[in-house]
């Protein structure tokens, strides 16, 4: 039977949209007959020391990230550079990734796919593929049984990776939903942005974290 490593890279921890996710990726690879995988959260300090040593005792390695500032999270980015020691190494595990943003569209995360790719092949594993989402603040929001049809998918993505040792494609498609915003959807976005009270959640985020006062802080700007 192989071993799931399953790793979440939100700053949120336990109660974040990428943990939600990866649960029900995992409840598909323990439906397909997989091992109850090990589940570590890199915001946790015991945790990402654990998920160094642990990357090198499993034979396959979800690892599901937010998209921040079109990227990943510094936690995501410093567990990626402690696996350098492994580079070189036979029998590395194979490697899958989630990567889920706020905003709607696929493509914001694709960069972030390619990147992961790319770590893949340095890392000499092999590559299962990255499940992309977009609209994932909204998890937090809605009650669990609006998304039924994404948890649906999440599981399907989670037996192909049991059974075929690889994300299905035709999932994978399916889950990403919105690549890009057709010309009229996207005006249609931005004139809604302009309503006021629609930047209500994020404002409240802001505030409720105490970076409210420095919301147009530009620390690496040349003033
Ligand atoms: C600091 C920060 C930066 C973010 N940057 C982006 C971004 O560049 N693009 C995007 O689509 N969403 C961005 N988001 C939204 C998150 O990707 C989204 O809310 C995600 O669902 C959070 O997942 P989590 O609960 O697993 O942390 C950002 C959120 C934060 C807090």
């Amino acid at each position: 039977m192989s071993s799931l490593l399953l790793l979440n890279g939100s700053p949120r921890g336990s109660r974040s949209n990428s943990m939600k996710m990866l649960s029900r990726v995992a409840e598909g690879w323990e439906r397909a007959g997989g091992a109850a995988p090990q589940v570590l959260h890199l915001a946790y300090g015991v945790d990402f020391a654990r998920a160094v040593e642990a990357f090198g005792e499993s034979d396959v390695v979800l690892l599901g990230t937010p998209l921040y500032t079109d990227s990943m999270p510094a936690i995501v980015k410093s567990y990626v550079e402690a696996l350098a020691p492994y580079v070189g190494r036979s029998g590395n595990p194979r490697l899958a990734f989630l990567v889920q943003s706020g905003f709607q569209e696929a493509l914001h995360s694709r960069p972030v796919e390619w990147y992961f790719e790319k770590i893949a092949r340095r890392l000499d594993c092999a590559y299962a593929g990255t499940i992309v989402r977009g609209g994932g603040e909204a998890l937090q929001a809605m009650p669990d049984q609006a998304n039924n049809r994404l948890w649906e998918r999440l599981i399907g993505l989670g037996e192909s990776l049991e059974r075929d040792g690889r994300f299905d494609a035709e999932i994978l498609a399916l889950t990403a939903r919105t690549e890009r915003f057709s010309p009229p959807a996207a005006v249609a976005v931005k004139l809604a942005l302009m309503i006021p009270g629609t930047q209500f959640y994020w404002n409240g985020q802001l505030k409720k974290n105490g970076a409210w006062d420095r919301r147009f802080a530009a620390p690496y700007s040349e003033r």
